[in-house]
């Protein structure tokens, strides 16, 4: 897809416009929606980078970041790790259905990268809530609470970019989370039983790492987003800058090493198929961040098999994602990519045996890689529940 300067004009002008009217009536009447706030304790062991940049100096932060994505940093990575401690705040978007019961299972959402917990309300783009995972899924029964991973979104602290904010610590909050909402003291109060972790994009790979290290707090796992065969070079070779020099006002006193693209053409890299071709403008305007630590791969974030996790199992990924299948894939091409994902998880049984509750996939028809941000996303959002409802 080629970048269009005049739509993405128009996106950002009607973005100015819309920011005084974002509202959760976008959500639609079955959902109840609020912010919530969780204050969890965690420990992690985190790398230590031996070589890190100058953290007040852009351009040596950038290279960091695309060495350690490209995979050129692991060589300089100690074997040693430092181990993390504190009580750190999670932000979310927690929306109900209009009836909430002992068995109503919920689905924790998790965002990827230069997103935050918004992108799961469809940015808000359309004010009839048509690209809203939240409203679909409140419509069919379930509660969602999609989060701001560490340091996104309404997070109200950005730990240090290298070497606090690393997916081991996130993961770790992650896995307080799903213990806190399954109590009655919980923000949500209301004592969940099944909660099912779903994942896009980065938020998939922490998944993966959920059911490595924690796979009993998973009573279902979806990664949508997401294959086992990511090609992420257009990721890293896009136009990154530190956020707060880009957008000051957006993104007041953070610290240099939270990144994110400096021209809309980057957000083109998420779009295949059929979408508004406003929309990859109006993510422009509204994109989060990442950090070189969240990206650091050495604590198994890409590539390493869950093998004690033995649940039920869903990926769902655009057939035009070219991230996770590759730019020069057909559809049929990536269809099979994707079938492929279950390597990373050796102990799930596959459903196409007839194994109910086994591993399933499917990909979706002229869609990329921001699957909930394309005319496609109402189909998306329906096979992911249809499978939930046979599977729960
Ligand atoms: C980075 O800049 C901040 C603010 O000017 C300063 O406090 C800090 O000491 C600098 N850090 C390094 C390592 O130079
Ligand atoms: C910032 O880092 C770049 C790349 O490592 C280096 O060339 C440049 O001299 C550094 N600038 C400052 C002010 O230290
Ligand atoms: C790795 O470490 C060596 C020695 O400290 C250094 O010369 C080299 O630039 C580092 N490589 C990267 C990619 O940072
Ligand atoms: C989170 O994303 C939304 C929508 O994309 C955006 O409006 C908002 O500015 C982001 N929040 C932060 C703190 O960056």
């Amino acid at each position: 897809m080629r970048f269009i300067p005049s739509l993405v004009t128009m996106a950002a002008l009607s973005g100015l416009a819309a920011t005084s009217t974002v509202s959760q009536g976008a959500h639609g009447p079955s959902s109840s929606c609020r912010q919530v706030s969780f204050a969890l304790p965690a420990t992690s062991e985190n790398v230590v980078f031996t070589n890190p940049p100058d953290p007040n100096n852009t351009t040596a932060i950038v290279s960091f970041l695309r060495a350690v994505w490209g995979g050129t940093i692991p060589a300089n990575f100690s074997s040693a790790t430092t181990t993390i401690s504190g009580t750190f705040t999670l932000t979310g978007l927690y929306c109900t259905p209009s009836r909430l019961t002992a068995s109503t299972p919920l689905e924790i959402l998790v965002h990827g990268v230069s997103h935050n917990a918004s992108i799961w309300s469809g940015l808000d783009f359309s004010p009839t809530g048509y690209y809203s995972w939240h409203k679909y899924a409140n419509t069919r029964g379930y509660a969602t609470l999609a989060i701001d991973r560490l340091g996104h979104g309404r997070a109200p602290t950005h730990p240090d970019p290298f070497s606090i904010n690393q997916p081991s610590l996130q993961l770790e909050l992650i896995h307080q989370l799903f213990s806190a909402v399954r109590t009655t003291g919980s923000p949500l109060n209301h004592a969940f039983s099944k909660v099912v972790y779903i994942g896009h994009s980065y938020g998939s790979f922490t998944g993966v790492n959920m059911a490595r290290l924690h796979p009993s707090d998973l009573t279902a796992l979806v990664l949508t987003g997401f294959s086992a065969a990511p090609d992420f070079s257009s990721a890293i070779n896009a136009d990154w800058v530190s956020a707060a020099d880009f957008d000051p006002a957006r993104f007041p006193g953070q610290p240099k090493g939270y990144l994110t693209f400096s021209s809309p053409s980057a957000q083109t890299q998420f779009y295949g198929g059929s979408y508004d071709p406003a929309m990859p403008g109006w993510e422009h305007t509204y994109e989060d961040t990442i950090s070189a630590g969240e990206i650091l791969a050495g604590t198994g974030d890409v590539g390493s098999p869950a093998t004690a996790y033995t649940g039920p199992l869903l990926v769902a990924t655009g057939a035009n994602d070219i991230i996770f299948c590759g730019a020069d894939k057909t559809p049929a091409e990536c269809d099979a990519i994707v079938a492929g994902s279950n390597v990373l998880f050796p102990n799930v049984p596959d459903a196409r045996r007839g194994v109910k509750g086994g591993f399933e996939y499917f990909t979706v028809k002229g869609t990329g890689h921001n699957f909930m941000l394309h005319y496609s996303a109402p189909v998306a959002f329906r096979r992911v529940h249809d499978w939930l409802d046979r599977t729960l």
